[in-house]
């Protein structure tokens, strides 16, 4: 069985958040066939296409693209802020796309998961993610669709993960699609590789 190696971004940078606690649920339920880490996006300074190739580009847009650029597939989980994603959020994925033509993005599978206190889930944040990912030509799982409503302090334990319950069911049926995805498009491009 292959272990695939997933950078997870997490669009809040709230010390308690959330969505940090659900990715860290993710990972945990499926870590035999997923190898994750967390990439940090909070040292990211806003994007300014001015610094592109320049010295003055900021030493963490070179370790954020290497560690996106190392990795099988990238897993995002966000709020959602006013109906979209977080800025943060898109600052990253705007690092990450550029210079042109050296998209750290390109051909990744994704998974997009999006938490709230909310009735909604996120569901605005979710599609703004998942517009974005597909300009940049990353293969994002159709199915399940992961808006998480009513996601608050009672629903994780005192490790910060989820408890058992409702919303562990439905994450563990996230994980184990996502897991699945990143192996379908992997096998796939191999075997288009072969031909
Ligand atoms: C600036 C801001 C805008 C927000 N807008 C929304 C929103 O549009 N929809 C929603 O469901 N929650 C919204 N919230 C509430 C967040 O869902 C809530 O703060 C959540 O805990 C943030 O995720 P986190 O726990 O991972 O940090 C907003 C919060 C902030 C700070």
């Amino acid at each position: 069985m292959t272990r695939y190696t997933i950078a997870i971004i997490v669009g809040s940078l709230r010390e308690a958040s959330f969505n940090r606690k659900v990715a860290r649920s993710l990972c945990a339920i499926e870590k035999d066939r997923l190898d994750c880490s967390i990439i940090e996006i909070g040292d990211l300074p806003l994007y300014n296409q001015d610094y592109d190739g320049t010295p003055q580009e900021p030493a963490s847009y070179a370790r954020f693209r290497e560690a996106v650029a190392a990795v099988d597939g990238i897993l995002f989980v966000s709020p959602e802020y006013n109906r979209g994603m977080p800025g943060v959020l898109k600052n990253a994925i705007d690092v990450g796309s550029r210079p042109y033509g050296s998209s750290v993005w390109n051909q990744k599978p994704a998974a997009i998961v999006t938490a709230s206190p909310g009735a909604i889930g996120g569901f605005g944040s979710n599609h703004q993610i998942r517009q974005s990912c597909v300009f940049l030509n990353m293969p994002v799982m159709p199915h399940p669709e992961a808006y998480l409503g009513h996601v608050n302090d009672d629903s994780f334990g005192d490790d910060g993960l989820v408890k058992d319950g409702p919303l562990k069911d439905i994450l563990t049926g996230l994980a184990n699609a996502f897991a699945d995805w990143v192996h379908l498009i992997h096998e796939a491009r191999g075997l288009i590789a072969a031909k």
